[in-house]
């Protein structure tokens, strides 16, 4: 691990000369002029990160706390976290590493705010943080474009089969024009239904527009007044599923959408129907999925979350044309993820410096 300040005290307490100034004082009678250096004593703040982020939260982080960092590509190893938590009074991490109570109870008493740099945060225990009075930040909103824009990328790499295109190309397996290889479905007035109209859906929803499509349906927890602006049409999941030749699979992994995706869910769509998820892959039943695409219940699918990810080289599901697998890129642009790493530095300040947090999940 990468210390980039030594002190792993609970608060670290900095010494620091700001300036001099003269006073005289009387002493035994006399009145002698005393030159002194005023001394302020200010408390930093210790915050720990889990992993090499993006420098603009990581240099924000730096002016107002003394920062200690697992500072490499690959995921922290779980006693890593442990160590590295100890004592601190932030922790700055990401959807990879699981924050439990095992986490909370390491860092001990000081801890005070948890951030995520993620939308997502079904990694976080979040009674467990609650019982603690820990607040959790997190970075909605500077990441909905990108995701966004990959759900479409992903959803036209696979209804228009550019994965097959491209190793056929390679493969040498590309023989002359013919009218019906590589024959995809487009966008052009079909139904598409958006699970979780939240702000990632509704932002796809709003991409899928120009593509002429005839509807768009969506479910969810309940209807949504910016619906209307789409329009989208709020129906039940088994309508969406029934009705729908694209299937977006966009709302949060909890305990209510864990396995929404199964084989009870996959006979209800289309059999043309084609299947996208960008949220987390715990929404998929990944077993049913296979049977599923194998099997003809539906058409294709693309996913950019599996579970577990990495999925292994070894997976079912990468053995199939018609399924797109993705490494969980959805918000992988530089400026996403820039602003991500500063939106969590900035919740984690915030908190550690008793002022409103910008993002905190509520
Ligand atoms: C998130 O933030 O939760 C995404 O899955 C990764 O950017």
């Amino acid at each position: 691990m990468k210390t980039i300040t030594r002190s792993f005290s609970v608060l670290s307490i900095i010494s620091s000369f700001v300036g001099n100034a003269n006073s005289t004082h009387l002493i035994n009678g006399r009145r002698m002029y005393l030159s002194y250096r005023k001394m302020s004593t200010k408390l930093k703040p210790k915050v720990f990160v889990t992993r090499r982020v993006p420098e603009d939260g990581i240099n924000l982080l730096r002016q107002k706390c003394e920062v200690t960092q697992w500072d490499r590509d690959e995921a922290i190893p779980r006693h890593e976290i442990l160590n590295g938590v100890k004592g601190v009074d932030g922790l700055f991490c990401l959807l990879t590493d699981k924050i439990d109570e095992e986490v909370l109870s390491t860092a001990g008493e000081n801890l005070r705010v948890v951030g995520t740099m993620s939308v997502g945060y079904d990694h976080v225990d979040l009674s467990a943080c609650r019982k603690r009075g820990i607040p959790v930040g997190y970075t909605p909103d500077v990441l909905t474009s990108a995701t966004a824009e990959l759900t479409m990328a992903l959803l036209l790499t696979v209804s228009r089969r550019i994965q097959e295109g491209v190793t056929a190309v390679k493969d040498g397996s590309w023989g002359t024009w013919a009218p019906l290889w590589l024959c995809g479905q487009g966008l052009e007035g079909a139904t598409v239904g958006v699970v979780g109209l939240g702000r990632i859906g509704f932002a796809v929803a709003q991409r899928l527009k120009p593509f002429g499509v005839s509807k768009i349906l969506y479910t969810g927890q309940s209807e949504k007044a910016s619906s209307a602006q789409l329009p989208a049409e709020y129906v039940t999941f088994d309508k969406l599923l029934n009705d729908s030749d694209f299937v977006i699979g966009c709302c949060a992994l909890n305990s209510k959408t864990t396995g929404l995706f199964n084989a009870d869910t996959f006979k209800k769509m289309k059999k043309n129907a084609i299947f996208i998820n960008t949220s987390r892959g715990g929404l998929v039943n990944q077993d049913d999925l296979y049977t599923a695409l194998k099997n003809g219940d539906i058409l294709a699918a693309g996913l950019d979350v599996t579970s577990p990810e990495p999925l292994p080289t070894s997976h079912p599901l990468l053995t199939l044309e018609n399924c797109v697998v993705l490494p969980h890129i959805g918000s992988a642009t530089l400026k996403a993820r820039n602003a991500m790493s500063e939106l969590c530095a900035r919740n984690i300040v915030a908190a550690l410096y008793g002022e409103p947090i910008p993002c905190q999940v509520k």
